[in-house]
């Protein structure tokens, strides 16, 4: 009993402690760009060094060739217009961050993003991909702790062999 609480308890406890954290993404310093970022973990793009004033448009691509508006920046205001996003997604204007928290699997594709200023002209044009990487930890807890609980199995075996020896023994003496 103790050996399975061990066994579903640990990965569990452990995942708690090894939750995925931040990855930064700097989607300005080139036209392509790719992110890779942790399942379950928080991914900050940053689409442009300060977008005070400006509107950006960040899409979606989808393998089919069509694409989805996922979200918008407008006078300073976020309005999220792709459902999976919503309750996730901040931006931050004063650096051009857009923050999208518990990344999951279905996030990772191709982005499109455009930036205007607020008079329509525009400024920059870019792609970035969204690539999710599992998290390895969940696996690699799990993986020690069955070795553990393999060692505890083995110890106690070795200590009811040695009982039974042990009580065994007296009587071939006699
Ligand atoms: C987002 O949160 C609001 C308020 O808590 C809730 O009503 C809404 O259903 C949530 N939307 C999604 C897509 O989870
Ligand atoms: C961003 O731009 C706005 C408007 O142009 C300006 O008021 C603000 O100070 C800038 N913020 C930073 C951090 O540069
Ligand atoms: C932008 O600002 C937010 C909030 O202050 C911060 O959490 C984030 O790390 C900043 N991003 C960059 C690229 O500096
Ligand atoms: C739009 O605004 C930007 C920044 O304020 C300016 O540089 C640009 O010339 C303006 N374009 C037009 C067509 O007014």
């Amino acid at each position: 009993m103790l050996v399975l609480a061990i066994l579903v308890l640990s990965p569990g406890l452990s995942y708690g402690f090894w939750k995925p954290g931040n990855t930064m993404c700097k989607a300005i310093e080139s036209t392509h760009h790719t992110c890779s970022v942790t399942q379950g973990g928080n991914a900050f793009l940053q689409v442009i060094t300060n977008a005070s004033g400006l509107q950006v448009h960040f899409k979606k691509q989808f393998l089919t060739g069509g694409s989805e508006e996922v979200l918008t920046i407008k006078k300073g205001e976020l309005k999220i217009r792709y459902d999976s996003f919503r309750n996730r997604t901040e931006a931050f204007m004063d650096n051009g961050t857009i923050k999208i928290q518990n990344v999951k699997w279905e996030d990772a594709g191709k982005y499109n993003v455009e930036i205007f200023h607020s008079n329509g002209t525009h400024i920059n044009k870019f792609d970035m991909t969204l690539e999710v990487k599992a998290n390895p930890w969940p696996y690699v807890v799990f993986a020690c702790s069955s070795v553990g609980a393999f060692l505890v199995i083995v110890l106690i075996s070795v200590c009811i062999c040695r009982k039974v020896k042990a009580r065994k023994q007296p009587g071939a003496v006699i």
